[in-house]
């Protein structure tokens, strides 16, 4: 028994039969299925050979645009300068595929790029037929709302335009053009991202927070939108190892207060496949041993852990309103089998 193989059994078990994937099982808030969380998860497990999962996530998503299709047409219509968070696709869905008409803010589009990359990664590995019209949907839904401000993929700060969601969509795009065969805005939004988020020769988080954010490295790894070797890259990377990297875990950005800010798994793994991608395998050993050191005994790994807190008060705060800290986390899992620890695969 090891962690990637229990890993890679945990996801499966809260995969729902038509496909959703349930972001954790077990904690108050996470019963549902975050486009976001869940593409990573269908990524890594492809990745890892586990095709048949991953295509029945594809076809959810499919099945869940094609009732939103709609909504969808209703955005396109609109100029864009009328174009406003009601319009936006929701990020996550009930494990039915339903709308959940709660009071938690749902407008990011990060996740819908993030599911055009996992898709395009899907159909060069297998023969999975794409639906195109609801690939080209979302492609022309994701270049119509690109420029406008939305929560981020840490559901926060709706009035910015965040880099990281803007990398998400850069990736998307620039996988939907090679699935439909024609240009779309990948490289504007690159060369905007290039232009207008950039401080001091590295990424920022923000159009509005010039400091970083870990979620920033998904523009290398795994996405790939930049070579490891740019000065852009490594500036960013230094700058997220300087105020967020504490003993193998990383903090997702310096303000960060949710359960006080604890280190993230998902994010480490992040840090880590960059480490593996630069050769540099001390760094990546020590991330791999910080998160296997935090499975617990049925080898669940949680979302965060909570050491090196950024606002030691707020934990309590957090603990007494959502309850303990989600676990098992599947993104968790996804991002450490990723890695591909003990040389599997
Ligand atoms: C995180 C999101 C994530 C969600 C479900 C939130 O706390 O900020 O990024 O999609 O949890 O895992």
């Amino acid at each position: 028994m090891n962690l990637y193989e229990e890993s890679i059994r945990i996801i499966k078990k809260n995969q729902t039969e038509t496909g959703s994937y349930v972001a954790s099982p077990s904690f108050s808030q996470y019963g549902f299925c975050w486009l976001r969380d869940s593409s990573f998860i269908a990524e890594a497990m492809a990745e890892a050979g586990e095709y048949e999962s991953a295509g029945r996530y594809f076809r959810w998503v499919e099945n869940v645009l094609v009732k939103n299709k709609e909504a969808i047409s209703r955005t396109l219509q609109k100029d864009r300068s009328d174009i406003t968070l009601q319009d936006f696709l929701p990020t996550r869905y009930t494990l039915t595929g339903e709308r959940n008409n709660d009071n938690w803010e749902n407008a990011q589009s990060d996740g819908y790029g993030t599911y055009l990359w996992a898709l395009g990664k899907f159909v060069e590995k297998t023969d999975y037929k794409i639906n195109r019209e609801m690939v080209e949907l979302v492609c022309r839904y994701l270049e119509k709302v690109w420029k406008h401000p939305c929560y981020d993929a840490w559901e926060e700060e709706k009035d910015a335009l965040h880099t990281s969601t803007l990398i998400s969509i850069a990736a998307g795009l620039k996988a939907g053009a090679k699935m439909l065969d024609r240009e779309t805005a990948w490289k504007e939004i690159k060369c905007f991202i290039e232009e207008e988020c950039v401080t001091e020769g590295r990424l920022r988080k923000s159009t509005l927070n010039s400091g970083v954010d870990s979620s920033l490295i998904w523009g290398v790894c795994p996405y790939k939108l930049w070579e490891v070797q740019t000065p852009l890259v490594r500036n960013t990377i230094s700058k997220i190892e300087e105020d967020l990297f504490f003993e193998g875990g990383l903090k997702r950005y310096c303000e960060d207060s949710y359960f006080g800010g604890g280190s993230w798994i998902l994010l480490s793994a992040s840090l880590a496949l960059y480490y593996q991608e630069t050769g540099q395998e001390e760094k990546v050993g020590l991330i791999e041993r910080w998160i296997e050191s935090q499975a617990d005994a049925e080898m669940n790994l949680p979302e965060q852990v909570s050491e090196h807190l950024l606002f030691d008060d707020y934990y309590e705060e957090w603990l007494n309103k959502w309850g303990k800290i989600a676990n098992p986390l599947l993104w968790s899992h996804a991002n450490y089998i990723k890695l591909r620890p003990y040389g599997s695969n």
